[in-house]
């Protein structure tokens, strides 16, 4: 019996090792200069350009600790086409790949890219012999991209083709995996930037908090015609007007989106106290900015001299009423992700480079519709019907609350069950409503639809 189990293991190992060293093989770059690693939190099993293998014989899996994605370093490196050598004395970690290295050492938070200092997030440890290492900032140094899919735990990293180097901003912040959040952090002395703060923090979903001076800006503070308190910082390099403290944690946040109003061309002093007072570096700053008429741009500059380790992004000037849809457009641009968990009943439409959103209704399409997106997008390919809508089919059937409707511009509509439909005009029928898109004329909604056939993504939060 023995025997006969001996043998029954050694044809399922070599049958395990002639997978193995074929995967090995696939694992390079395919001619189409695309390489894609696929690993799953828990699963000891990843895929390398579509095919099943084992992470390593001891049966490591993804995890996720203290709220980062820890991967296991050699098999992905490797997978990569990199290689990694470990010194047990220093408990150093040396990661190569093309022309690039890497040095992390076990439990610190600084490494070394091609001899420069980085701040890590999370120091890599090892658990049960095995290095695990925060992927994104290795991947992301190795010029690969790391795409988090949070509904199935999955990390997919990628080779950038040249294509999707060129459409990927270097400095796109994204909400990784379950990574702090974002804040919208701002200081206002006489409420405009407070206004358009809250706004911004309504639209992207981020928590907000006031920067409050320890003394308050009068009026007579602020009178730049005068030799006013404003005008004296404003002059003085070492002025560090005094700051409360925040009322929020800094360290539970990624990305901070920073408003300020401009002062004589650029941020006021109560910034540079901030940026004394708070580490930020290793975050992502998203900057905008209230004015009487100056731009952004001498401030952003500022910011990147005294966040030299944040990553700045461009910046947003608010000036009169300022939309939602700017204020999307703006965190789009700058990849942001918007991380919302109270407006889950908030539908993204992604149409001619622009990404639209819309509030969901309250019924049980709407619900199915939800719960559809939350297992991936869908694109549906739409077509003009009359002259009013946008027709296409989703893919699939759900249920129906229909009833007598006059659509107006921005109204979804579920059609027969299976279609979905964007009105740009009126039309009156017996439909069901899935939502509306939000803050949108029915001009601007046309011309971005378009003539004839169009292709949108659908998607939530
Ligand atoms: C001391 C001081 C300097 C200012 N300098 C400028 C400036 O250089 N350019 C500009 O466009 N506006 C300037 N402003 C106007 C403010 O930027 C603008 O009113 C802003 O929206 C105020 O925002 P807040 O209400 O959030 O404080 C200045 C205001 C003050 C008080």
């Amino acid at each position: 019996m023995k025997k006969i189990i001996s043998v029954i293991l050694a044809m399922v190992m070599m049958c395990v090792f002639t997978l193995i060293g074929c995967a090995a093989e696939e694992a390079e770059i395919n001619e189409n200069g695309t390489m894609k690693i696929v690993l799953q939190i828990g699963n000891p099993v990843m895929l390398v350009n579509g095919i099943e293998k084992q992470i390593d014989a001891e049966g490591t899996v993804p995890l996720i600790i203290n709220n980062r994605t820890l991967l296991p370093v050699r098999a992905v490196i490797e997978e990569m086409g990199g290689t990694v050598e470990w010194n047990s004395d220093t408990q150093e970690v040396v990661l190569n790949y093309n022309d690039d290295e890497i040095k992390l050492t076990i439990d610190s938070q600084t490494a070394r890219l091609n001899g420069q200092n980085q701040t890590l997030d999370t120091p890599p440890i090892i658990i049960s012999d095995r290095t695990m290492l925060p992927i994104r900032f290795v991947a992301e140094s190795f010029k690969f991209d790391v795409v988090w899919e949070k509904s199935t735990q999955t990390i997919t990293i990628m080779k950038k083709t040249e294509q999707n180097t060129a459409s990927v901003p270097s400095t796109a912040p994204r909400l990784e995996e379950n990574k702090g959040g974002a804040l919208t952090l701002y200081f206002s002395a006489t409420g405009t930037t407070k206004a358009l703060a809250e706004k911004i923090a309504d639209v992207s979903g981020a928590d907000l908090c006031e920067i409050v001076p320890q003394d308050a800006y009068t009026s007579a503070d602020l009178n730049y015609n005068s030799d006013c308190r404003a005008n004296a910082e404003q002059q003085d390099d070492s002025a560090r007007p005094a700051i409360k403290d925040l009322a929020v944690n800094i360290n539970d946040y990624d990305i901070i989106i920073l408003g300020y109003p401009i002062w004589w061309g650029t941020l006021p002093k109560v910034i540079y106290t901030l940026s004394e007072k708070y580490d930020l570096s290793g975050k992502i700053i998203m900057p905008f900015c209230t004015s009487g008429g100056s731009g952004i741009s001498e401030s952003v500059s500022d910011l990147k001299a005294i966040y030299p380790n944040s990553t700045i992004t461009d910046g947003f000037r608010g000036a009169g009423a300022v939309s939602e849809m700017q204020i999307n457009d703006w965190l789009n641009d700058n990849g942001f992700e918007q991380k919302n968990t109270e407006k889950s009943d908030m539908l993204k439409i992604r149409v001619g480079g622009r990404t639209l959103t819309a509030t969901l209704a309250d019924n049980s399409s709407a619900t199915a519709l939800k719960e559809l997106l939350s297992k991936g997008d869908i694109t549906i390919d739409m077509s003009d019907y009359g002259d009013f809508e946008k027709v296409g089919l989703i893919g699939t059937s759900l249920p129906l609350n229909d009833e007598q409707i006059t659509t107006e511009a921005g109204d979804l509509i579920l059609y027969q069950g299976n279609s979905f439909v964007i009105c740009y005009d009126t039309n009156f029928w017996n439909f069901t409503r899935l939502g509306k898109i939000n803050d949108i004329a029915k001009s601007e909604l046309k011309s971005l639809l378009g003539e004839g056939d169009v292709t949108v993504t659908i998607s939530i939060n």
